[in-house]
């Protein structure tokens, strides 16, 4: 099932977010080429993307979080490090069968490097970072004037 972006995932910063709907449709793509017998082949390339662009926006964040002083940046780091190692193992594995004479033309050779279990769980650890500790930005990059205006 593909992901969908949908509002209740806003960080309050609009280049975060249009990353946010890049990284699902990489995803969407990957998990299509698993689905497809004949794509199968491209796997290695759009899981190879996924991870780059993983990488690419996380050092954006990052550098957004360190402008505004965000208080949760260092925990925030250590969990994108932690997403980017588990990426980066199912990349790495991928990437060797891709260059194996022949690997990629077999796809019970890259369903060994990826299979949909280990999708989901990839799924998840973008996902869920994305719900629960990037939308936790929203009120600092976005702050909510609940009081009146002050005439000055
Ligand atoms: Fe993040
Ligand atoms: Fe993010």
């Amino acid at each position: 099932m593909p992901i969908i972006w949908r509002p209740q995932l806003t960080t309050g910063d609009e280049r975060l977010d249009q990353d946010h709907k890049y990284l699902f449709a990489i995803f969407n793509c990957v998990e299509l080429a698993l689905s497809a017998p004949d794509q199968m082949k491209h796997l290695p390339l759009f899981f190879g993307q996924l991870f780059e662009y993983t990488e690419e926006h996380f050092l954006r964040e990052e550098k957004l979080q360190v402008s505004i002083g965000y208080p949760g940046y260092l925990a925030h780091k250590m969990a994108h490090q932690e997403i980017l190692e588990r990426l980066k193992e199912v990349n790495d594995h991928l990437q060797k069968i891709a260059t194996t004479h022949g690997g990629l033309n077999d796809p019970e050779l890259v369903r060994g490097g990826l299979d949909q279990e280990v999708l989901n769980l990839a799924r998840g650890w973008i996902v869920g970072h994305i719900a629960k500790m990037d939308t936790a930005m929203l009120s600092y990059l976005k702050p909510q004037h609940t009081g009146p205006k002050l005439k000055s």
